[in-house]
């Protein structure tokens, strides 16, 4: 049988690494597809010629509608990145009648629903696995393997290079803008830094882990977003003291009244293995109804591990070409007639345990008044930590551990001990999750 054809849009970090696993490996792709796989035709502005095997086999233009255009090819792959142009790409060759594999969590986070409409309409596939953790298979794993369960929660370490940053800062007591400088010079970090740092990268991937995991449509603009640029040192060494270390999560959960799903910094105790997921790896827990809490770990970026994700696309594409479109899995897990309408809760209606520090003025009464604003909001303290001042010093480090509360209640909380006139700055405020399974 003849080979299948592919366009490939970007020959960038995951385009170069794309076409290298398909040339390396393409016996043993060939063995698993059931068919050939080639790239015939490829658009980019710039690429590393010496780095990317195979490229005299290929055609390769500055203009992506030529590939899109192409009527050999079959599937395009999109690693242009970024909403625009890679939407108007991605729904040209739906139009097309092309199938899509594309890396891109930005486009599926905000414009999924609407690709995902045109490509049932038109009987084709688009698959993004390589959209969330990298190389970490967990789309399928949550889409097919855990679909006899109801999911209850999932959460992630999905952004590399924020683990790095909180890792480094950990373990070498380093400054974030020297870590941040780090993971961009080893190209871990998005083009726009902020992306990482400010969570909206996670936002982006938490997205779609959640209507993977409850069926509900892609709502970006409803995810709870919190970076990790006001972290500071003294917290992550305090967590630690108090054994606990600071993750940046994404968290999706469903409970009686509807779904939250958050990223933010979070304390996890010490001795879950996701809290010793460290450096620029990436790990996903999913606690589902019937088989309890299952981990997925590994990269979340890089050229090889992203294009491992991209070329098992690729491949799933191959086998189910000649299947019935409506017998095909789901692009959303759930059959797209059967998407929940449930709410996504506001952020003052989850309910958390707090990690909170505040520098108060060290004379008696401050912590009574502290103690009593909390049991007047209804927040019951689990652990107090006061750190000894300096000599000479006259304000002190206070550091509290709460029981989970509604973040309402935590939020008044901290307006009234921020209006104390001992109170000397603004209260930090840390999500806790115990992440039991
Ligand atoms: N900038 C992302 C990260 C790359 O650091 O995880 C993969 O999405």
């Amino acid at each position: 049988m003849e080979p299948v054809k592919v366009g490939l849009l970007g020959l960038g970090t995951v385009g170069g690494g794309t076409a290298n696993v398909l040339a390396r490996n393409a016996r043993e792709i060939a063995r698993r597809a059931g068919r050939g796989i080639v790239i015939s035709h490829a658009a980019a502005h710039r690429y590393d010629a010496d780095a990317i095997q195979g490229l005299d086999q290929i055609t390769i233009t500055q203009d992506a509608y030529e590939v899109v255009n192409d009527p050999e090819v079959a599937i395009v792959i999109e690693l242009i990145g970024g909403y625009s142009p890679a939407k108007e790409l991605v729904l040209k060759a739906i139009e097309n009648g092309k199938h899509v594999v594309t890396a891109n969590k930005a486009l599926i986070a905000l414009h999924g629903n609407e690709i995902f409409a045109a490509a049932q309409a038109k009987g084709v596939t688009v698959a993004f696995e390589a959209a969330v953790a990298g190389g970490i298979p967990i789309i399928k794993a949550m889409r097919e393997g855990l679909a006899a369960n109801r999911i209850e929660w999932v959460t992630g370490i999905i952004n590399g290079t924020g683990n790095f940053i909180l890792t480094e800062m950990r373990d070498k007591g380093r400054d974030f803008d020297d870590v941040l400088a780090e993971a961009q010079a080893l190209g871990y970090a998005e083009a726009d830094p902020t992306f990482d740092v400010e969570g909206i990268d996670a936002a982006h991937k938490l997205t779609i882990l959640s209507s993977i995991a409850f069926g509900i449509p892609l709502q970006f603009d409803k995810t709870y977003t919190e970076g990790i640029t006001r972290i500071e040192k003294q917290d992550v060494s305090y967590a630690g003291d108090l054994g606990y270390r600071i993750k940046h999560l994404g968290i999706a959960r469903k409970n009686g009244k509807g779904i939250e799903m958050r990223v933010h910094p979070t304390l996890i105790p010490e001795r879950r293995l996701i809290a010793n997921v460290d450096g620029v790896m990436n790990a996903v827990l999913v606690k589902g109804d019937a088989v309890g809490p299952t981990l997925y770990y590994g990269a979340g970026a890089g050229a090889e591990p992203t294009a491992s994700a991209v070329v098992a696309d690729v491949v799933d594409v191959v086998r189910a070409l000649t299947t019935d479109p409506e017998n095909r899995v789901p692009h959303l897990a759930f059959q797209a007639n059967e998407l929940s309408d449930m709410p996504i809760l506001d952020m003052e209606e989850v309910t958390t345990a707090y990690y909170v520090r505040m520098l108060v003025v060290d004379k008696l009464g401050v912590m009574a008044k502290i103690a009593g604003i909390f049991a007047d909001h209804g927040i019951s303290i689990e652990a107090i930590k006061q750190v000894e001042p300096a000599e000479g010093e006259t304000q002190v480090q206070l550091i509290m551990l709460t029981h989970p509360v509604m973040e309402r209640q935590m939020n008044q909380a901290i307006a009234a001990i921020e209006s104390l006139d001992t109170v000397t700055d603004q209260v930090v405020r840390i999500r806790m999750e115990e992440l039991a399974g």
